[in-house]
């Protein structure tokens, strides 16, 4: 290379054992200046005591940047709009969180003029995918490393590398489990967990009361949407972040939003994967039930068609494609009139939609009702029905009679 000086790679930090073996590891192994950036999308609790590790563990230069209400404001709100929900379970949270990071990694590596970026994950999962396809779509030019892809360290020899190089073993890293939170949603993995058939240990969850040991009596709360979208909790109009955060510990303390997902990922491989997402699951079953009193049953029906593709794109890494703002475009129409309230009980791991209302409400009362003030003609019903039947009563004429006894007593086809 013709390049005065050595070249520099901005390294995704979190704090955490394997990429703070990485800051040492890429300087070793690619001769790099090694610069860090730690996203806050909301799991990181000491920003700036992160900051300050990957200078003493020999970072050229370390960044901090709080995403939280990025995130939630574009990401998140997104998901929402599209009920998105991988295999009707996950709520996404870590996948949402990717594409944000990876595009301030890009963002960061061109103000720094750097030629490589670097991140965290391993070769066996979703991370490196939706990691690396951010990146070649947003900085192509970019060399992507993986330094745990790449260094076949098994947990214990990366525990003893950190060691022998003096870098400090977070006591997280002596945990059973890899975790992984943002307020969306918490992950946990690794463990006896990989038992399919053993229950999860009550030791996993934090956001989540046991459902048995939740109070007894149910709590209430009202949610406000406005153009799908949640806005207020019990009538109070709060910032997106703020009122995640809320719900997640309303919701959580009533045993709300454990998933125990046997998970199909994009790398083929099948995994055990518990979820802790109070917040997501009560806001997600609120949005539907609005979203039911809303929308025609058409528009119904084919948002629960985007909703999957939608949440595939998240999944599989594809977030910064034209399909996924094309599916924004029909997602952002259908949310106009996805205004209300809706009305949720949550009790013992239990989140009952009790009571919805909107201004755009396509319940009519009048129509519904089997009370005085009917609206609905019965009679109108008849004709209808006689036309809604006339394809099935012509085909059945012409094809399907099958048991209409044959001349001599016998059974057999019309023909
Ligand atoms: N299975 C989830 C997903 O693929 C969670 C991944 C959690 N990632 C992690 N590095 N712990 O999105």
């Amino acid at each position: 290379m013709a390049r005065k000086g050595k070249q520099k790679v901005v390294l995704a930090y979190s704090g955490g054992l394997d990429t703070s073996v990485a800051i040492k590891w890429l300087a070793d192994n690619y001769k790099m200046d090694v610069i860090t950036l730690c996203v806050n999308i909301g799991g990181v609790k000491d920003v700036e005591g992160i900051r300050q590790k990957a200078l003493k563990l020999g970072a050229l230069k370390s960044f901090a940047v709080d995403s939280r209400d990025e995130f939630i404001d574009d990401y998140v709100f997104k998901a929402i709009k599209a009920d998105a929900l991988y295999e009707g379970q996950y709520p996404l949270a870590t996948a949402l969180g990717r594409p944000l990071m990876a595009k301030l990694l890009v963002d960061l590596a061109h103000m720094e003029g750097a030629s490589a970026v670097a991140h965290g994950s391993t070769g066996k999962g979703n991370d490196q995918v939706r990691f690396d396809v951010s990146v070649l779509a947003l900085g192509p030019e970019l060399k992507i490393i993986a330094p745990a892809r790449e260094w076949g360290m098994t947990r214990d020899e990366t525990i003893e590398y950190a060691h022998k190089y003096k870098i400090p073993v977070p006591v997280k890293a002596s945990r059973p489990y890899s975790i992984d939170e943002n307020p969306w949603g918490r992950s946990i993995e690794c463990g006896i967990l990989e038992d399919p058939w053993r229950e999860p240990p009550e030791d996993i969850y934090e956001w989540t009361k046991s459902p048995s040991e939740a109070p007894d009596r149910p709590e209430y709360v009202e949610i406000g949407f406005e153009a799908g979208v949640p806005v207020s909790l019990n009538g109070k109009v709060m910032e997106g972040l703020a009122l995640i955060e809320k719900l997640n510990v309303m919701a959580g303390r009533n045993g709300i939003g454990r998933i125990d997902h046997l998970e199909s990922r994009l790398v083929g491989i099948k995994s055990r994967e518990n979820y802790e997402a109070p917040a997501a699951t009560v806001i997600l079953k609120s949005h539907l039930a609005l979203e039911a009193m809303t929308m025609s049953r058409h528009q119904l029906r084919f948002k629960e068609r985007v909703a999957q593709e939608y949440s595939d794109i998240i999944y599989n890494g594809l977030w910064f494609s034209a399909h996924r703002e094309d599916l924004d475009g029909y997602i952002d129409s259908s949310q106009r009139y996805v205004t209300g309230t809706v009305r949720v009980k949550m009790h013992k791991g239990n989140c009952v939609i009790v009571g919805r209302k909107s201004p755009h409400s396509l319940y009519n009362f009048q129509l519904a009702t089997y009370d005085r003030g009917d609206l609905f003609d019965q009679s109108d019903s008849a004709g209808f029905i006689r036309i809604w039947a006339l394809p099935l009563k012509i085909q059945a004429q012409a094809q399907l009679i099958t048991f209409k006894p044959a001349k001599g007593g016998k059974k057999g086809r019309s023909k």
